[in-house]
């Protein structure tokens, strides 16, 4: 980089007040990269988030690809304001009432005991988003337990059935739009698992479907009365406000889905009318817009000083990458740029795993730090220690160390950015997942794509269906690369 940080510092006394932003729910502290005020964008480029921003807000269909609007910004509204809200908060009453019996095991299975036990059987923005808050919002449990099965893998399915009870469990089956592959096939074992140990009228006590597809859902099996819908404007990655977040209810309750929504709507109100200087989302898309597309950086690091966002890059990589990991621009041109590679772990194990690569390593990472001042454990001792990790690693990677052995020399300069939480509640969650959906969507407009559709994931599922029927029958499939059926060709032998 031509400025140094270290320089940048010493010219400026009042650059970290400068450079960070602060409300109630965190600061943050754009100090440690190379700019000089939060006015990050050039005039045009302004221009362009606040019309996508209108455009998203009017609920406009700016995902023109599949002639749909976003508007998951209307799930966590508090206030009615068209007949679209009236729906979304008659449906958000039905679940949440719903989950709240669950939170508070007042919901009995076919036998007349009471559910302890929520499986959530879904994949993707039907399972990430839900399973990450489980686990953020681990102090806000009540009794229930809730398990989270994506993967096709029968060992996950299994390894659950293995520990619960059938008469004491509900299935959830969520899936937007009911044929997802893995998610049925999951739905459907644990169907006939239940079928096996409680007889097949057992069914409708212990599912519950989560789709836009009530009729799919139906035909499966499931009580038309236990299907929460939602809406086809709701993407995949942006759902977990919607009935999508029924397991994470059960787990803590419909007060505090209620105060998760709250913090998303700061969110959404700061992101609709807060200055563009001093508009988080804007300001964070800026940062990657100046490292990934005006200096060549490659890679984004997520390092959460916290065990309670351990799952936060798993939901994080979804919701960035499935939306702008594009190659064309809004007008079908190839685009040069678009998402950059997110990954990352919690602090301080990624210390001691990769961190390595980041402080002499050749590649160029913009690393985001995350921390919570406030924690609920009183184990002081740990917290100090744990923050003190985390400012000596931006500071580190900022000033660097000169040595006279070259393997200990670092050349620093390197940047980072650091968001304080204070704490870790429902309402400071949803503002913070809420954010960087809205980074999201700046940072596209920057790139000039539609975030909302995900047709790379198609060809995979295309193709996987093709060759499925070559598998399942041990045939040997003509005309295929060599690679492919020397694969196919193993597994018949060794499978
Ligand atoms: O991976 C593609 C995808 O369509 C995601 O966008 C979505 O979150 C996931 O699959 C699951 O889809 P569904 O909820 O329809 O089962």
């Amino acid at each position: 980089m031509v400025q140094d940080l270290n320089q940048l510092f010493q010219s400026d006394p009042d650059r970290f007040s400068k450079l960070t932003l602060e409300n109630d729910f965190l600061l943050a502290d754009f100090s440690k990269n190379h700019i000089e005020s939060l006015r990050l964008l050039r005039e045009e480029q302004m221009k362009t988030i606040e019309l996508v921003r209108k455009n998203f807000f009017d609920g406009e269909k700016i995902n023109h690809t599949e002639e749909r609007a976003a508007m998951h910004f209307r799930l966590r509204r508090s206030e009615v304001k068209d007949e679209i809200d009236q729906e979304v908060f008659t449906v958000r009453d039905q679940f949440l009432n719903f989950g709240d019996l669950t939170y508070h095991q007042r919901i009995v299975g076919f036998s007349g005991r009471a559910i302890d036990t929520v499986v959530n059987i879904g994949i993707g923005g039907s399972d990430l988003g839900p399973k990450f808050l489980y686990d953020a919002l681990k102090d806000y449990r009540g009794n229930t337990k809730v398990y989270f099965v994506s993967n096709i893998d029968g060992q996950a399915l299994n390894d659950v059935l293995m520990e619960i009870n059938p008469e004491t469990t509900l299935f959830i089956v969520c899936s937007k739009t009911f044929t997802t592959q893995e998610t049925l096939q999951n739905a459907q074992s644990a169907k006939s698992w239940m079928i096996e140990k409680m007889g097949k009228n057992c069914i409708s006590d212990h599912f519950v479907a989560v789709s836009t597809h009530v009729q799919l859902a139906k035909e499966f099996g499931i009580d038309e009365s236990r299907i929460f819908g939602f809406w086809d404007w709701v993407g995949g990655r942006y759902s977990l406000w919607s009935a999508v977040g029924l397991s994470l209810v059960c787990a803590i309750g419909a007060t505090h889905f209620r105060e998760l929504l709250q913090g998303a709507e700061c969110a959404d109100l700061a992101f609709e009318h807060d200055p563009i200087e001093k508009n988080l989302p804007v300001i964070l898309a800026g940062i990657d817009h100046h490292y990934f597309q005006k200096n060549g950086f490659n890679s984004k690091v997520v390092a959460a000083y916290s065990h309670r966002l351990a799952l936060l890059v798993p939901f994080l990589q979804q919701l960035v990458m499935e939306s702008n990991g594009k190659g064309v621009d809004v007008d079908g041109k190839t685009v040069q740029r678009s998402g950059v590679v997110w990954w990352g772990a919690p602090g301080t194990d990624a210390q001691h795993s990769f961190f390595q690569l980041i402080h002499q390593g050749t590649e160029k990472i913009h690393v985001e730090f995350i921390g919570v001042t406030q924690q609920p454990h009183s184990q002081q001792e740990h917290q100090t220690k744990l923050l003190s990790n985390l400012f000596a690693q931006s500071r580190a990677l900022m000033i660097g160390q000169k040595s006279t052995s070259p393997e200990k020399n670092f050349s620093g300069n390197r940047p980072s950015s650091t968001l304080l939480l204070k704490e870790i509640t429902p309402r400071s969650m949803g503002y913070l997942v809420a954010t960087y959906e809205h980074r999201v969507l700046c940072e596209a407009a920057l790139f000039n794509i539609n975030p909302f559709d995900q047709f790379g994931v198609e060809l995979g599922k295309k193709l996987c269906n093709e060759l499925l029927p070559f598998i399942q029958n041990a045939l040997n499939p003509q005309n295929l690369d060599s690679s492919t059926v020397g694969l196919i060709q193993y597994f018949h032998k060794n499978g």
